[in-house]
């Protein structure tokens, strides 16, 4: 791979900046100053230092963020606030969030380069159960639980999967839990309108064996632990 695109993928700079960081002698590849930017590195042997601090090539990162409200769960975007935008040390280009949360949503979301694993968590086919916390008003149909349990009916082509609805507290707005094993849009707004209820308040709380950290506040992150990460491949 190139110098250049190497530190560039690692999230040194860019391009054209690690360019002229290397005309300027601050990049030194197995110890000597190295000029060229197209210079061909191999990522996992090669020792790359910019101003002394070894880049250390990592083939897949993951991180885990608290998404506080008002940011879009995207890579880019012109207008509005990213997910991305949030992780403000040093961070790759190929990073992507696994699934969406809405605008107003809050909590767990995994960030990462790995698409294998953000293809298995999100398929349908492979049911990783997601559970959020939710603030609800208005009055929830006394069978509402079984009717998540059964599959609803929100105007999509098919109905729901089977769904989990725990109600915790009946003052208003109540205080509910529901573990989905899909990602529609909008799914748990639509399924709680569907019972006759409306979500004020919505907080990812897991996916799979990956528990928010309660030591984050809203937008924070930290990077997974080994262990996390092992145990969502499984
Ligand atoms: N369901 C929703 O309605 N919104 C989200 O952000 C996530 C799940």
């Amino acid at each position: 791979m190139r110098l250049d695109r190497f530190l560039s993928e690692m999230g040194v700079e860019t391009r054209s900046r690690i360019r002229e960081m290397c005309r300027k002698g601050r990049i030194k590849v197995n110890g000597t100053v190295q000029k060229k930017s197209d210079l061909q590195v191999s990522p996992e042997d090669d020792i790359v230092e910019v101003d002394g601090e070894r880049i250390l090539f990592a083939a897949k990162e993951y991180y885990m963020l608290n998404k506080p409200a008002g940011v879009v769960t995207a890579t880019v975007d012109t207008r509005e606030k990213t997910v991305l935008d949030l992780l403000t040390e040093r961070k790759r280009k190929d990073l992507f969030p696994v699934g969406r949360l809405d605008k107003d949503t809050e909590g767990l979301l995994l960030i990462t380069n790995d698409g294998e694993l953000s293809a298995r968590l999100l398929s349908p086919k492979h049911h990783v159960p997601k559970k959020y916390y939710a603030e609800v008003r208005g009055e929830l149909q006394p069978d509402a639980a079984e009717q998540f349990l059964k599959g609803l009916d929100i105007g999509d082509e098919k109905e729901t999967l089977p769904a989990e609805l725990v109600i915790l507290t009946s003052e208003e707005p109540k205080e509910v839990e529901i573990t989905l094993t899909e990602g529609r849009y909008h799914q748990v707004k639509r399924m709680i309108e569907a019972v006759g209820g409306e979500v004020v308040y919505l907080k990812r709380l897991s996916m799979g064996s990956l528990t928010l950290d309660p030591s984050l506040s809203p937008g924070e992150y930290r990077k997974l632990t080994e262990e996390e990460v092992e145990m969502l491949r499984v």
